[in-house]
């Protein structure tokens, strides 16, 4: 339970008058820590779930009629029960009814609702606003018809509506921080086994701090399904070189693997199985640099994780590498892409007593060099899904 600071319950009555009692549910947006495209790839990820989330506010109607008024768009999504086969739009809206679809594959609602989205995780910015959105939608709608549904299924249910009604055919990663986030940790989960284990986030005298490059990922959907491509040719080329061994993913290749093949392999399929195959094995070295409290490990991890994003998987830009090597110049004590890529935002390791000088400065160096004024935001390790009961105002 929370207590909810009732944005989204009082943009709900501000839109749709008095009503009967609401169900309020939140989810958050979501860092990661280190494993970057090793989702899809059946490996691990370390991400956290941020202090920022996304509101839901909901309520029944007599009717089949669905309103949703989402604030961060000034949008209201208006349709009717049964849903009539819908098309995606390529709006905001599209999470929405993509969820609702999906639901719908499994039984009926008897009745519409009204609802209202209030939410604080920057759009399209690589913090998952979508997964927070996805999650907090799902979990009010399973509470508001009172569903059995349990967390996995949820979250297997937010991934697959934004593969299939979104398009973004995205892995696990984000919709699983959204549910099972836990405060002050960050989650080692293993994308074969669908499990986590909780790590705890605290790094002395080190404050977390997000900077958003300001560039959108506008093609983030088509060359991430490329990655994607690439690294399911890459995992076929590798099974039927070694055949017994069992490859189904890149989760299964090894370093030695890769050596015995460097030059055979085509190169792009080499450079993108490589980075796989490695960043699986920085998520676990940084388990175990969390555990020893090591900061410098830590931030070398993020540092060279950075680098083969850029170099071998081939997703950062300029703007984003300016932002990394400037924190590497600076005193982070690592710094990387964080996200997809294409875009998006930096994750910096800051020494607390210079955090203040650090942000001034970061965003002046990259307003010279690229005339954008660059967000930052400090996170910190939240918690995953809630809800609550909301006031009934009828
Ligand atoms: C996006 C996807 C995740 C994951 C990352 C890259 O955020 O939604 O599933 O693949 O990119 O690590």
């Amino acid at each position: 339970m929370f207590m909810s600071e009732l944005r989204a319950t009082e943009l709900l009555q501000g839109k749709f008058g008095p009503g009967p009692e609401s169900v309020i549910a939140r989810a958050p947006g979501r860092v990661n820590l280190i494993g970057e495209h090793t989702d899809y790839n059946k490996g691990y990820v370390l991400p956290f779930a941020i202090d920022r989330y996304t509101e839901v506010a909901i309520r029944p109607r007599i009717d089949r009629k669905i309103h949703v008024y989402t604030a961060a768009v000034d949008e209201t999504l208006s349709i009717e029960l049964p849903l009539k086969s819908p098309k995606p739009q390529g709006r905001w809206s599209d999470y929405l009814v993509g969820i609702l679809q999906e639901f719908s594959e499994l039984g009926s609602f008897p009745h519409g609702f009204d609802a209202a989205i209030w939410g604080n995780v920057p759009l399209g910015a690589g913090l998952s606003s979508s997964a927070s959105l996805e999650v907090a939608f799902a979990v009010a709608l399973v509470r508001l018809y009172e569903l059995e549904m349990d967390g996995l299924e949820l979250v297997k249910l937010c991934q697959r509506a934004e593969g299939s009604f979104v398009g973004m055919p995205c892995g696990i990663m984000d919709q699983y921080t959204a549910y099972f986030g836990e405060a002050g940790q960050a989650l080692l989960l293993d994308t074969r086994a669908l499990e986590h284990e909780a790590v705890p986030l605290d790094l002395e005298g080190i404050t977390l701090v997000v900077v958003d490059s300001g560039v959108r990922r506008a093609l983030a959907g088509s060359g991430y399904a490329v990655r994607r491509r690439e690294c399911e040719e890459a995992t076929h080329w590798l099974a039927q070189r070694f055949p017994g061994r069992g490859i189904r993913a890149l989760r299964d290749v090894d370093q030695k693997m890769l050596e015995m093949v460097r030059g055979e392999m085509p190169e792009t399929l080499w450079k993108r199985a490589r980075h796989v195959v490695e960043e699986n094995a920085r998520v676990l070295a940084m388990v175990k640099a969390l555990e020893r409290g090591d900061s410098e490990e830590v931030g070398r991890l993020l540092f060279s994780s950075h680098a083969s994003l850029r170099d071998l998987f081939e997703v950062s830009i300029p703007e984003i590498d300016f932002l990394v090597d400037w924190g590497l110049e600076h005193g982070a004590m690592g710094a990387r892409l964080v996200g997809g890529g294409f875009g998006g935002v930096t994750l910096h390791l800051v020494p607390v007593e210079l955090k203040e000088k650090y942000i001034a400065e970061i965003k002046k160096a990259y307003w010279e060099r690229f005339r954008i004024g660059a967000k930052v935001v400090e996170v910190r390790p939240g918690s995953g899904a809630k809800y609550e009961r909301g006031p009934d105002h009828r």
